[in-house]
């Protein structure tokens, strides 16, 4: 096999997109690296990807996305081993669909949003200086189509409860908490595009639709929502076609300009919508053409902006 010497970095490698996409990379020749959590999937998933590719230059690196003390470890582990990053692509997520009570991370964010939005972030800050060492380096974000719940004009991220702090009083959604949390994905997306153009770093991300389970994950299900995961999953796709996504958006010419947007599954940029009323909202809510306004909300913008440099200072 040719060898590129292009690196990738992959978060929660271990399974579902994130493993589909590690083959797939690792299947093109491309230095990998898989970031994942549980070492025992990882190293599971690792076997079976080398073996697959025939690829050696496959690496297992452990990270927590949720914790700034395993972000700090990985990243300084990443620095010191390689030269360079050239793609880096945030795909790990939490999601716990049964889930009633608050979570919170090491550092007291609430667990969907220290995997989802504070810890990519917290990763790029740190790698930033790696990538820039790249010809054309470019991050993705794996984002979703959940976050039109905020076509709703009354839906908003709670920023008083990133925290946990209305614990005993508001009731935990986790559907909410991930699509809240995926919408701050979007907007720091869009932030960080903007705080990275002048080092030549490109930002987008990838509004993913719906894709097949995997087993572990499925595994990790109560027993209800595992039924309605298997429901769902008889029509979903496989994860391989998202990891082309993937692949294209991060290795293409079609997108080596490209910064600061969503794209669809299509691979079409989405935009931000002209109207969230009438006919426009239907189309809004039933296509893939639109996002909502909120992500390009300044006050909402700075609000997250700031807190997550509170965060990382703290
Ligand atoms: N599948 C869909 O239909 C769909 C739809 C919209 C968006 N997405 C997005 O697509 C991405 C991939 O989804 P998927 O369906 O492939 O999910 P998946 O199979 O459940 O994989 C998620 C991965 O994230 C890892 N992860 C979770 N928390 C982590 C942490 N704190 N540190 C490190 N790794 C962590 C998991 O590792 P463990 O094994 O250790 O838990 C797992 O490897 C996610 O960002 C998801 O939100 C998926």
């Amino acid at each position: 096999m040719k060898m590129k010497d292009t690196i990738v970095l992959i978060t929660g490698a271990n399974s579902g997109i994130g493993k589909a996409a590690a083959l797939r990379f690792a299947a093109e020749g491309y230095q990998v690296i898989m970031a994942c959590r549980n070492m025992e999937l990882g190293l599971a998933s690792h076997r079976e990807i080398t073996e697959a590719s025939n690829n050696p230059n496959v690496e297992l690196m452990e990270l927590d996305v949720a914790s700034f003390d395993s972000i700090r470890t990985f990243c300084s582990n990443v620095k010191a081993s390689y030269p360079r990053l050239d793609i880096l692509i945030h795909n790990a997520a939490y999601i716990n669909h049964g889930e009633k009570e608050y979570k919170l991370s090491p550092e007291h964010i609430e667990l969907s949003f220290a995997t989802n939005a504070f810890g990519p972030l917290y990763m790029t800050q740190l790698l930033a200086d790696h990538l820039e060492q790249s010809q054309d380096p470019r991050i993705l974000n794996a984002c979703t189509t959940n976050i039109k719940n905020f076509f709703d004009p009354k839906r908003t991220i709670d920023f008083d409860n990133l925290r946990g702090e209305f614990r005993e009083t508001r009731r935990y959604s986790a559907y909410k908490m991930y699509g809240d949390s995926k919408m701050a994905l979007l907007i720091l997306t869009f932030k960080m595009a903007e705080q990275l153009q002048s080092r030549g770093i490109k930002v987008n991300a990838l509004q993913i639709n719906r894709v097949k389970l995997s087993k572990a994950t499925m595994n990790k299900l109560s027993p209800v929502w595992r039924v309605l995961a298997w429901a769902q999953n008889l029509t979903n796709p496989l994860p391989a076609g998202m990891a082309d996504n993937y692949f294209h958006i991060c290795t293409s010419d079609e997108f080596s300009g490209v910064t600061g947007q969503l794209i669809n599954h299509k691979r079409e940029i989405v935009q931000p919508s002209a109207s969230e009323q009438g006919l426009a909202q239907l189309k809004n809510i039933f296509g893939s053409g639109s996002y909502p306004k909120y992500a390009i909300d300044s006050k909402n913008a700075n609000r997250i902006w700031e807190l997550g440099m509170e965060l990382m200072r703290s």
